[in-house]
């Protein structure tokens, strides 16, 4: 298995799975080590305050079992730093690694997966990871492609958050939509003011008992559903990406993307600029009297232009997939037959991914925007270009 590290120069490099702790369980192996993930983050400055509880603040944002909403899978998820970092919590510019055992992991879980293990869940990953690995397969709660195997990242955004809060950068990702119901529009201040409020990170304080309440019903009849979330970065400063392959846009939309579950991503005014024309579409530039620098009235563009941060707020739009796992019959086959099959899972699982995505929207946001600020500086510190230029 490749592509298990995201970023150039701040590296995030994740490990480690569902269940399969499970197989490793033995007297002489302590508990916490049977399983689990694990994080290492490498590029972080020397001198940053890292503590463990700046991580747990993060991980306890998407720790299941914490609402009807959610997954009633009962994981701790106990953040361990275990290097990088040295007296006063101070990071020494060694990789940080974290370690965050699985602890809720029961020969029943093992065995209801077991009963269905040829059985290829419909819109889950089995299909295609008996395609790649075939008969090593990990078909214990779906391995890597476990909703699991995201607490790994929220902790390597964590560090990536502890940089960027001492820059002033700032990321939020709450839920705009759920099944149809939308929120109205609030400005940034009103969402970031509200949005941690309910269950579901739904900003608009009004609509988001009805999205609740909508969620309950799929649920009573073993369904799921979907939504969109939004996430904005404020403080970017300009010059961020490159202008062909990396642009920022297509950096970000990998990170975010690369989320299970998210099949859709849109900047700024996104699929609605094929309903403008030009002249509405464009943002009009003007130069501040306060600063004397140049900005835009309007923000179609979410943040870049040609690829690079244009120092206005990014923002991002998510499609959220409806959970895969459902207590509904669906049609699917039995691949160690080859024959037709019907499947009704009874495992843990969501009945919305949006109470427990948005901090996992936000870890990938800040990873990618930290590592392009790296990038940006380290291109500036070499390149000869007249000071005017970071004055317009
Ligand atoms: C935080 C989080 C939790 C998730 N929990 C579940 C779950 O309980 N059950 C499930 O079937 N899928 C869950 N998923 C979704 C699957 O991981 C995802 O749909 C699967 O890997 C297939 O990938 P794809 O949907 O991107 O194609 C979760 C995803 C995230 C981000």
């Amino acid at each position: 298995m490749m592509g298990n590290t995201f970023g150039r120069l701040f590296r995030v490099t994740t490990c480690g799975e569902s269940y399969s702790g499970f197989f490793r369980k033995s007297p002489d192996i302590p508990k916490e080590l049977y399983g689990g993930l694990l994080t290492i983050v490498d590029g972080v400055p020397a001198g940053i305050k890292i503590t463990a509880e700046a991580i747990q603040n993060e991980l306890d944002k998407r720790k299941p079992g914490q609402t009807p909403l959610d997954s009633p899978r009962l994981e701790k998820d106990i953040a361990y730093i275990f290097s990088g970092v040295m007296e006063n919590h101070l990071s020494t510019g060694g990789p940080v690694g974290i370690v965050i055992p699985n602890n809720d992991i029961e020969d029943i879980h093992v065995d209801q997966y077991r009963d269905y293990k040829d059985t290829i869940r419909p819109g889950h990953a089995e299909y295609t990871f008996f395609k790649k690995y075939g008969q090593y397969a990990d078909w214990v709660g779906a391995g890597r492609a476990s909703g699991r195997e995201t607490v790994s990242r929220v902790a390597g955004g964590a560090v990536a958050k502890l940089v960027l809060d001492e820059m002033g950068i700032d990321v939020i990702a709450y839920t705009i939509e759920s099944h149809g119901i939308k929120a109205k529009p609030l400005s940034y201040e009103e969402t970031k003011a509200n949005y941690r409020k309910n269950e579901l990170n739904c900003p608009d304080l009004e609509v988001a008992p009805k999205m609740i309440a909508d969620i309950l019903q799929v649920k009573a009849k073993g369904d799921t559903c979907g939504g969109v979330v939004e996430v904005i970065t404020r403080g970017v400063p300009a010059g961020l990406g490159e202008p062909v392959f990396d642009k920022l846009e297509a950096v970000l939309a990998h990170a975010l993307m690369s989320i299970g579950a998210v099949k859709g991503v849109e900047f700024g005014a996104g699929f609605a600029f094929a309903l403008l024309v030009g002249a509405e579409s464009n943002d009009e530039a003007y130069v501040d009297e306060s600063t004397g620098r140049v900005r835009f009235h309007t923000n179609h563009a979410g943040g870049f232009l040609g690829g690079i941060s244009n120092g206005d707020e990014i923002r991002v739009r998510l499609a959220i997939k409806p959970t895969p796992t459902v207590s509904v019959k669906q049609r699917t086959v039995n691949v160690e037959t080859m024959t037709d099959d019907v499947l009704e899972p009874i495992t843990r699982r969501d009945a919305s991914l949006l109470p427990r995505i948005y901090p996992v929207c936000e870890a990938m946001a800040r990873i990618a925007i930290l590592d392009a600020i790296l990038m940006a500086k380290g291109y500036r510190a070499v390149t000869k270009i007249d000071e005017k230029w970071d004055r317009i």
